[in-house]
């Protein structure tokens, strides 16, 4: 591969490992600010560039794409790619990766951390102390559900599901899943959504955000739950009707929910989502540990240089864009 390869990387990456590799093999222009470029400001940056290294907050379409025609290679530092439109890449022969694997279990530890800070009311808790309004030991104070022997439905049974169900196995739970297709050697037994929903006294969900799964859980799915139950969401915003979400905290159809993911994300404070009771709200950090973070750098970059350089790629989103191009 050339020196005259240029890159754009839409973030400042943890660890200099990755961006030393890139560095070797391309000239790379990196955005520096903490708020992601705008759409303006992708397309300016990555004008003339071979491949962008992509965070989830930057919108690859397909107007981008005719913006900046020399672009062959998106690699997305994420393992959802919903910000890219992916059919509009194959259209135009581009190749686009993603990061699996590498942040399943960091991801899935997220998901059990809402999971029991939700059923034992931790947040609340913690925020009681420090507002002052610990008063003496009682017995009927902050009850939580137990989680221990609880069911806990999965709704989608990818990587991240069956990491969270494993999990779910030490705790003593019975662990149903939904998903469209059985799963082979997944930890819980297949059940309907409809049976899943009235069973679980915890439901977490692992779907990837597509047209199929927007706003999958509407005012009907929460109705069918539990009124004990705790949902949990570490998977895209986009997947949760939030006004259904919210009337179902405040109507008591549901006891609480725990997110990792939002619509909008930054989630502005004055949303009225955040009005909700039982509701614990965290800013898309499921894959935020230094360890994992830079696993995912490592492996965008090996997903942008192998594309660049006529390799295919080992996380291909789109084979169809390779197989065009052969
Ligand atoms: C992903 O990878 O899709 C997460 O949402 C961010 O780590």
């Amino acid at each position: 591969m050339a020196e005259q390869l240029a890159v754009f990387v839409s973030s400042a990456l943890p660890g200099d490992a990755p961006l030393a590799r890139l560095r070797d093999r391309a000239t790379v222009d990196v955005w520096e600010p903490t708020a992601p470029p705008t759409d303006e400001e992708l397309t300016a940056r990555s004008a003339g560039c071979d491949g962008v290294l992509a965070m989830l907050t930057a919108r690859i379409d397909g107007a981008f794409l005719d913006r900046c025609p020399t672009v062959r290679v998106v690699a997305n530092m994420a393992v959802g790619y919903d910000n890219i439109d992916v059919a509009a890449a194959t259209k135009r022969g581009v190749l686009v990766t993603n990061t699996p694997g590498v942040l399943t279990d960091t991801t899935a530890d997220l998901a059990f951390t809402l999971l029991l800070a939700a059923a034992r009311r931790v947040s609340e808790g913690e925020r009681a102390v420090r507002d002052g309004e610990w008063g003496a030991w009682h017995p009927t104070w902050l009850l939580g559900h137990d989680v221990s022997g609880a069911t806990l439905g999965i709704v989608g049974p990818g990587r991240i599901g069956r990491a969270v169900a494993q999990r779910a196995h030490g705790f003593g739970m019975r662990v149903l899943y939904y998903g469209r297709r059985e799963v082979a050697d997944f930890p819980g037994e297949r059940a309907t959504l409809d049976e899943l929903l009235t069973a679980s006294d915890f439901v977490s969900v692992h779907v990837p955000f597509t047209p199929e799964t927007e706003q999958m859980f509407n005012a009907e799915l929460f109705a069918r739950m539990q009124p004990h139950a705790i949902f949990v969401n570490t998977a895209r915003g986009g997947v949760v009707d939030q006004v259904a979400l919210r009337e179902a905290l405040v109507d008591g159809q549901i006891a609480a929910a725990a997110l990792d993911v939002t619509t909008p994300e930054p989630l502005p404070p004055d949303d009225p989502l955040l009005d909700a009771p039982n509701l614990l709200v965290l800013p898309h950090v499921g894959s935020a540990t230094d360890q994992t973070r830079e696993r995912m750098a490592s492996l965008a970059v090996d997903g942008l240089l192998a594309g660049l350089s006529g390799d295919r790629p080992e996380h291909l989103v789109n084979p169809e864009a390779w197989e065009d191009r052969r």
